[in-house]
């Protein structure tokens, strides 16, 4: 444990506090362009043009997700970017037959996993208290906690793609065993979903679904 004290913790607290009132700011809340480019008419994609996604966009990707909230600080998702022909083979033994042209014609897949040793890392991750006995020996709440956080960083993730100007398609229609016995086998990562990542050639996009209306599954409480 290396959790900083005393007055460079005053620093740090009021640096944190500072950052966030100068944000507010600079801007309170996106455009109405900026919300629908990520979440409100956003679509899922499944065809893709031939635009490269460089290696830097992928990072920055990742540099943006990583600062989504998690409880506990636990960080638990991980990221395997698969991009390689020989890589996407061994993807597409695990995929439903429709999703396979989805993933193979995808300048990059996303395989997110999570580790279910995740709590390891909280020395670093949630320095100022020791909450290792939190899970320590209780693989159901790590597991809990793993999917949970690690479906949330998915989320995250897609939205950040989004952010840049990619667009994305995620899949559960998948072996999770497949994925986890080809990629992950003797470690404790298992995988979520995947989400096919790159510029989209949105001439494959049928019509948008339906969405519930506030009242069929809101309340006030
Ligand atoms: C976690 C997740 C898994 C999905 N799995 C598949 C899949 O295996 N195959 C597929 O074609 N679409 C899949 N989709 C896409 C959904 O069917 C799609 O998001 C939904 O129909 C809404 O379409 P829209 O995002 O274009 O509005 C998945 C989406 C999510 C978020």
């Amino acid at each position: 444990m290396n959790a900083p004290t005393g007055a460079a913790l005053d620093t740090l607290r009021a640096k944190a506090q500072a950052d966030h009132r100068a944000l507010k700011g600079r801007m309170d809340q996106l455009s109405d362009d900026a919300i629908d480019v990520v979440l409100r008419q956003a679509r899922s994609h499944y065809a893709w043009t031939d635009k490269p996604v460089p290696d830097a966009v992928l990072e920055e990707i990742y540099e943006i997700t990583i600062n989504g909230a998690t409880s506990m600080n636990t960080l638990p998702a991980r990221f395997v970017f698969v991009k390689s022909s020989e890589g996407k083979e061994r993807l597409s033994k695990s995929l439903k037959p429709l999703n396979v042209p989805k993933m193979a014609s995808a300048p990059v897949t996303v395989i997110v996993a999570h580790d279910l040793e995740f709590w390891q890392h909280l020395p670093f991750l949630f320095p100022h208290e020791d909450r290792r006995h939190f899970f320590e020996g209780k693989p159901a709440f790590c597991e809990a906690t793993a999917f949970r956080n690690g479906t949330l960083q998915g989320a995250y993730f897609m939205m950040a793609a989004r952010a840049l100007g990619l667009d994305v398609g995620a899949m559960s229609g998948f072996s999770n065993e497949i994925v986890d016995e080809e990629f992950f086998a003797g470690t404790s990562l298992k995988s979520n979903f995947l989400i096919n990542l790159g510029y989209a050639d949105e001439t494959a996009l049928f019509q948008k679904l339906p969405r519930f209306a506030f009242d069929d599954v809101c309340r006030w409480a």
